[in-house]
């Protein structure tokens, strides 16, 4: 009803405007910004995180894209090696010592089939393994050896929006939690991070604010032919999970590169029916990104970016700023993406809480 969509057209629209509050609730309690620590509920045996070779994250779809930057982080702060694999083609065939391994599964619904296929795999292989997870009580809670809550609320909308942004600020707080424990990121390093953390409910609401903004600018492309985004570093990942939410919910050809590869290959689908939408603020190379950006310019495709001052980007078609969040910036661009994608499905009178063939939760491998 109406009323459980508090006034939004979408539980998707509230969704996303809910992701203040629910970033919000992700840190609550979990910040000493005293003592440059990321307070986690977890506790692992003596000497675990120090022996680490190598943490594997393990997800599907939005989770995955979460799990790829959180892996990004991991690499940078805690100096570990750390991967994210799709769970439906993860297997332990390769990996290190065992006992010198951590699985994450990464699910909001903490059902997905092929996620706990995959922890189940780990779990036969004698990997210690962790379940980040919106739901009490799910499956994969019981399945791991630890969980870590991301605090998000009920998401109905079968698009992920606010889990996307808690998985990935919740990863970040685990990121600094086992670069603690390895002695890897100094107490102000960390302090540097915990505080980019805390400014992101207050920069996701000036994205929000500046949704209208988004709204008029999507009309100008509700045509085209198909959308690619592109992103560097931490933008890679944002670009994925940008492309994703307009094929969820606008049912429109949309893909996201890594903004390198674009010339290797995807610049032959460039025209100017094919709007680029770059991530170009701090944590993703946005001087490079921008040069890629240029050349899909130079065959007539429209330029949309997100930045935040850290580059000049005049050159672009259309711009929306963020605030500079550090390593967690390109969370905040997302918000702008997300919102693109509901404004061009909206003009298409798509089904968005519901799209077709889509499941909120897939419970088959
Ligand atoms: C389904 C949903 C996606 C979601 C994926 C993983 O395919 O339609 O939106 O990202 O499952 O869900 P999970 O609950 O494991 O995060």
């Amino acid at each position: 009803t109406a009323a459980e969509k508090g006034g939004y057209d979408h539980y998707m629209l509230k969704e996303i405007h809910e992701q203040p509050t629910a970033l919000r609730q992700a840190l609550s309690g979990r910040i000493d910004l005293d003592r440059g620590t990321a307070d986690l509920d977890l506790t692992f045996p003596a000497g675990f995180l120090d022996s680490l070779d190598e943490i594997q994250f393990v997800a599907c779809g939005t989770s995955f894209y979460a799990a790829e930057y959180a892996a990004q982080l991991i690499e940078s702060f805690a100096d570990v090696r750390a991967t994210a694999e799709l769970a439906s083609e993860y297997t332990v065939d390769g990996g290190g010592d065992p006992r010198r391994t951590l699985t994450v599964a990464v699910t909001q619904s903490g059902e997905t089939a092929d996620t706990l296929g995959a922890l189940r795999r780990a779990n036969g292989g004698g990997i210690r393994t962790l379940a980040v997870t919106n739901t009490l009580g799910s499956t994969v809670t019981r399945d791991a050896d630890d969980s870590l809550f991301i605090r998000a609320g009920p998401e109905i909308g079968v698009a992920a929006t606010k889990t996307f942004a808690s998985q990935v600020t919740t990863l970040a707080l685990l990121s600094v939690f086992v670069a603690q424990e390895r002695n890897a990121l100094s107490a102000a390093d960390a302090r540097d991070v915990l505080t980019d953390l805390r400014g992101l409910p207050g920069a996701v609401q000036q994205v929000l604010d500046d949704a209208g903004d988004v709204r008029e600018a999507a009309t100008a492309f509700v045509d085209a032919s198909a959308y690619f985004f592109v992103g560097r570093a931490h933008g890679y990942p944002v670009a994925l999970e940008g492309a994703l939410k307009l094929k969820e919910i606008a049912y429109d050809h949309a893909e996201g590169f890594a903004a390198g590869e674009l010339k290797h290959g995807p610049l032959a689908l460039v025209t100017e029916d094919t709007p680029i939408l770059a991530v170009l603020t701090e944590g993703t190379r946005p001087e490079e990104t921008l040069n890629n950006v240029a050349e899909a310019q130079t065959r007539g495709a429209p330029a949309i970016g997100i930045v935040d001052g850290s580059v000049e980007t005049n050159s672009l078609d259309t711009a929306f700023s963020v605030p500079s969040l550090g390593p967690v910036t390109p969370l905040v661009a997302n918000v702008y993406f997300q919102l693109f994608a509901y404004a061009i499905a909206k003009q298409q009178g798509r089904s968005i809480d519901k799209p077709r063939n889509l499941a909120k939760s897939v419970t088959v491998e």
